[in-house]
């Protein structure tokens, strides 16, 4: 019998298409070099996120699915999390969690679970952080690399990867604009109804074809200028904050393609940008200035999505 189990995902970047997504468009997302690390171990009574309900629901969720999936009983168990993705910054934290919280649950029950079941069970742990979620983030913190989405139904979800030349990513920084207050479901259900949505939605899946075929055939004005066109749709939608608004302006002074990644927030901070440098050197120096002062990171594309930990 298993004891333990520990399992790991990666975080993510939306480079276009958060909340057309959760409306069928399509969402083009690349996992990072960050991630959450999780072990389970069996114990007599459940002994996790003690202090977070939404969190405890989604792990008892994904357990349900394989309780119910595979006619299996329940495993009570500890869980500890280490994580390099800052969390509520729209990198995927709690997607990440899903999926590692779902493959470790699939070691513990020695069940040899492929992606796609592995998605199935963490979208049930998904559905209760965000409510209504595309699949998307998860989608990327399973399969890894770069990924072409599409929520087709709720039960059909087309992943294609998307093969990208690494140099595509050389220059890029995320540049922390600050935590939103808004959660991302608060953020979803916002724009439900906003008279902006239907041109928002057309727009954006014309931009992210384009950022397809920039990436497919290595075309890099293409890429910034859809990078900065979907992003002030974003901005017309108002899922951007002042504070995001002013550091993309001022990023543009620089030369730089910049947009808000993931769903925003538009009371205080708006989570990451994504920021396609003209000369990195100078980005940073701009984050550093004492008037601003920003954090910011490098990162690099991981191929690898969801993986079992020895
Ligand atoms: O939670 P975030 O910031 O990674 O954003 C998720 C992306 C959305 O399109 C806003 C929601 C979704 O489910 O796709």
């Amino acid at each position: 019998m298993t004891h333990f189990a520990k399992a790991s995902a990666p975080g993510k970047i939306h480079l276009i298409g958060e909340h057309s997504s959760v409306y069928g468009k399509p969402a083009i997302l690349c996992a990072i070099n960050k991630r959450v690390v999780v072990v389970l171990k069996r114990t007599a009574k459940d002994n996790f996120f003690k202090d977070d309900k939404i969190a405890r629901e989604a792990v008892i969720s994904i357990r349900s699915y394989i309780k119910e999936k595979y006619k299996v009983k329940n495993i009570p168990v500890w869980i500890d999390v280490t994580s390099t993705i800052p969390v509520g910054r729209g990198l995927g934290s709690s997607a990440s969690l899903s999926a590692a919280i779902s493959q470790a649950f699939f070691s513990l029950y020695r069940i040899n679970a492929g992606p796609d079941e592995v998605f199935n069970a963490a979208y049930a742990g998904e559905k209760i952080f965000h409510g209504n979620p595309s699949g998307g983030d998860l989608a990327v913190c399973v399969y890894g690399g770069v990924i072409w989405f599409r929520k087709e139904t709720e039960n059909i979800k087309l992943i294609k990867k998307i093969k990208v030349d690494p140099s595509t990513f050389k220059n890029v920084l995320l540049v922390d604009s600050g935590k939103p207050v808004e959660s991302t479901r608060e953020m979803v259900v916002d724009i439900v109804g906003k008279k902006e949505v239907g041109k928002f939605l057309i727009a954006q899946e014309k931009l992210t074809k384009e950022v397809s075929d920039s990436l497919i055939n290595n075309k890099q004005k293409l890429l910034r200028e859809s990078i900065v066109s979907s992003g002030k749709n974003l901005e017309k939608l108002g899922v951007v904050g002042k504070q995001a608004q002013k550091i993309i302006f001022d990023l543009s002074n620089l030369g730089d393609s910049a947009k808000v990644s993931g769903a925003g927030g538009f009371k205080e901070g708006s989570g990451i940008i994504l920021v396609f440098c003209k000369n990195i050197s100078r980005t940073k120096k701009y984050c550093k200035e004492p008037e601003n002062p920003l954090e910011f990171m490098e990162f690099k594309l991981e191929s690898k999505g969801v993986i079992i930990e020895k």
